[in-house]
């Protein structure tokens, strides 16, 4: 007889004497407007769900430990290292937005204004820049130069375009930019 026992977030399958397989747990995940049902380990990195299990690679792996930024997505609004997330961390419900659901037709500010000052160089980092950057924007609307600083502090950048950063941040806010053409 096949019995089954729910250990944790596992199925334990039972279906001979001895005989036991685990089943992995699915997850109810909403992305970029969009449902999808994912089989995984609890311990698995949403990063790794994006890029792996449903192929959504503008996100990027950096680091591995939340210290540069790369893989930046949204969460219900919130800037959030998905290599340090693990998908068990997800209830339901939760709205994930990646750089590929930031903007379908590529008309928000962030986008246009990285476009305007042709932010990136090699790009690596460029997608978790775009959404730090995004996701202090829909919260504070008018930042500082100070509070642009204090935001994308943890936003590694290899190519140092922290400058164009800076400037393309005050151009979406439609402020002035404070960057001056010898920085
Ligand atoms: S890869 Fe996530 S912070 Fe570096
Ligand atoms: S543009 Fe190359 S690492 Fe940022």
């Amino acid at each position: 007889m096949i019995t089954f026992h729910k250990i944790g977030p596992y199925i334990l399958r039972k279906f001979e004497k001895h005989q036991f397989i685990f089943i992995m747990p699915t997850y109810s995940l909403n992305i970029n407007n969009k449902n999808y049902q994912v089989e995984a380990d609890a311990g698995t990195t949403v990063l790794w769900i994006l890029r792996e299990h449903l192929g959504l690679m503008g996100t990027k792996y950096g680091c591995g430990i939340a210290q540069c930024g790369s893989c930046t997505i949204h969460v219900n609004g919130n800037p959030v290292r998905a290599c340090v997330l693990p998908i068990e961390g997800l209830a339901n419900g939760q709205k994930i937005v990646t750089i590929e659901g930031l903007s379908t037709d590529q008309d928000h500010p962030i986008i246009k204004a990285w476009e305007k000052v042709q932010v990136p160089q090699c790009g690596y980092c460029q997608s978790g820049q775009i959404m730090q950057a995004a996701a202090l924007l829909a919260q504070n609307n008018s930042p500082t130069r100070e509070e642009i600083i204090q935001s994308m502090n943890g936003n590694l950048c290899r190519c140092g375009t922290y400058m164009r950063i800076m400037e393309a941040i005050q151009i979406a806010a439609g402020q002035p930019t404070s960057v001056k053409s010898d920085e």
